[in-house]
């Protein structure tokens, strides 16, 4: 899922369209341990990919996650080869590309240029049956060919053929995986959005890739320090990773409106600051009658979104612990991103922010402990005075309009995050993840 590319600065008019998605820009390096594929484990570092110099950090003196966050991987498809960057994403199914040419960007598959390729008839059994898990129904388009429309949670959408064609991770090619070849995009964020092909479909539906490709597991680490990273599609039981604690995956097999049933779905049971719970009744937790307030962990998005009750404890436990702390900004008209309304004045001098508590997600068996830096996000071109604005990274589902708890990639840095859909359940730990880049003998 992508959420909340659409985001409303209500105070500042110059910022009301302008989004704030950024979508993951990191180094990831691809790892095979065990596919179809028939291959010995290999470990192949992937393209490095540029970070626009604007986005880097420019003085030691500015947070380290003040960068363009968009988790993408560089894969080539297509015969012969084209490059393509897509964005990891664990929220939705399908994965897609770019193919029309006419399109303003350099980021396109051209499918005509390709002798593997194949569109996707829709007498097919790929169309008729394999299409069960995507939210719009496939259509038969005027040529008899099969046709997919996409929406995101953010308001972006895209259309076009599904087809099939040769993907090569690193050396090894995966000939007729199924992907959406699209013509017709639309996009909150067309600035982030020609930053990258297409999109890779990671979720449990029939087409995601990891689907197609057969994978029991798949693992990624998220870098806080630099733009690196690390996606590992197969077995990730390595001695050197700390041992993972584990929460299952919920599933429910009645469909329900609001229940998202091949999403990652995990069983939220409480929220602590510092060593405090917050008194939030367990079924608010629970998903209710029309499967809303399911808890979605999600790479497509960048900040963690809770619905309103969970978010306004977590909201006033977290201003009461740190007042006196920070300054805070009392704008009732500034939202970042159309869902985040804890804002602080930050001294831009300041070379790092105060000690803050830290705020732990609870799962059934496993926590996730944010702290940090990667409470408080810098919003670009806010200030006032000498003090910057910083808000914190948590935001009210409700004022989205998203029915779910989603558990962003920015919350999930330096975790070693584990998808084990072979025992349908999520294992992850703290790591340092530029460490364990280098432990595969990369350096990034
Ligand atoms: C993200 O990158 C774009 C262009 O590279 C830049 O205009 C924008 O300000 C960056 N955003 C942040 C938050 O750094
Ligand atoms: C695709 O990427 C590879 C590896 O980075 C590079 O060697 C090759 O030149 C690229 N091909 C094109 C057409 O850009
Ligand atoms: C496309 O690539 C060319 C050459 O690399 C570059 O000059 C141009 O700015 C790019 N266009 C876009 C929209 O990124
Ligand atoms: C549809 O797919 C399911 C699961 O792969 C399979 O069990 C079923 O036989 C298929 N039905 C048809 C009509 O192909
Ligand atoms: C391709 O994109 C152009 C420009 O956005 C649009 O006018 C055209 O309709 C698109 N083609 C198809 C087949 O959707
Ligand atoms: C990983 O662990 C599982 C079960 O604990 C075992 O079946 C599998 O062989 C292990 N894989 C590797 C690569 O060690
Ligand atoms: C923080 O909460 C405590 C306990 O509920 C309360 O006594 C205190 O007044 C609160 N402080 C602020 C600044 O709201
Ligand atoms: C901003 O910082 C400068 C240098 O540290 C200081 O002289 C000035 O008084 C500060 N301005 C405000 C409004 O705090």
């Amino acid at each position: 899922m992508k959420v909340c590319t659409f985001c409303n600065s209500i105070q500042n008019p110059s910022l009301k369209f302008q989004s704030f998605l950024l979508i993951f820009s990191a180094t990831i390096l691809i790892c095979f341990t065990e596919s179809k594929l028939q291959t010995p484990p290999l470990i192949l570092p992937l393209r490095t990919q540029q970070i626009p110099s604007g986005s880097l950090p420019k003085s030691p003196n500015k947070l380290p996650f003040h960068h363009n966050v968009t988790l993408t991987v560089t894969v080539a498809v297509g015969t012969p080869p084209q490059n393509v960057s897509m964005v990891i994403d664990t929220g939705s199914e399908l994965s897609w590309l770019h193919c029309n040419k006419t399109r303003d960007y350099n980021n396109t598959f051209d499918p005509t240029q390709s002798t593997s390729y194949s569109p996707v008839p829709c007498s097919s059994a790929t169309c008729t049956n394999r299409t069960r898990d995507l939210t719009i129904p496939a259509s038969c388009d005027s040529n008899k060919l099969c046709h997919a429309m996409l929406s995101y949670a953010d308001a972006s959408s895209s259309e076009g053929n599904l087809a099939a064609d040769t993907f090569y991770i690193g050396s090894s090619g995966i000939p007729g995986l199924v992907f959406g070849c699209m013509d017709s995009t639309f996009s909150s964020n067309s600035d982030e959005d020609s930053k990258t092909t297409g999109l890779m479909g990671m979720n449990r539906g029939s087409l995601s890739f990891v689907s197609q490709m057969g994978f029991s597991k798949f693992s990624y680490c998220i870098s806080g320090s630099d733009f690196s990273g690390l996606l590992l599609l197969g077995d990730s039981n390595f001695s050197w990773i700390t041992p993972l604690n584990y929460t299952p995956l919920i599933q429910i097999s009645t469909p329900l409106p609001y229940f998202d049933r091949v999403a990652y779905t995990v069983q939220l049971e409480g929220i602590k600051v510092s060593d405090k719970l917050l008194p939030i009744p367990k079924s608010v937790f629970i998903p209710d009658h029309t499967g809303a307030g399911q808890t979605m962990v999600d790479s497509g998005t960048q900040f963690t979104f809770l619905l309103g009750p969970a978010y306004t404890a977590l909201r006033t436990e977290f201003l009461n612990q740190t007042s006196g702390i920070l300054k805070v900004s009392d704008d009732p008209n500034f939202v970042f991103q159309g869902a985040m309304d804890l804002c602080y004045w930050v001294p831009q001098g300041q070379p790092k922010l105060p000690p803050l508590p830290s705020v732990s997600i609870m799962f059934r068996g496993a926590e996730m402990k944010v702290s940090d830096t990667r409470l408080l996000y810098r919003v670009p071109d806010q200030a006032k005075g000498n003090d910057s604005l910083h808000c914190f990274t948590f935001g009210n589902s409700d004022l989205l309009g998203v029915e779910a708890y989603v558990i962003g990639h920015h919350h999930q840095q330096n975790v070693w995050m584990e998808f084990d859909l072979r025992n349908s359940r999520i294992g992850l730990a703290e790591v340092q993840c530029d460490l364990a880049g280098q432990r595969f003998g990369l350096t990034v």
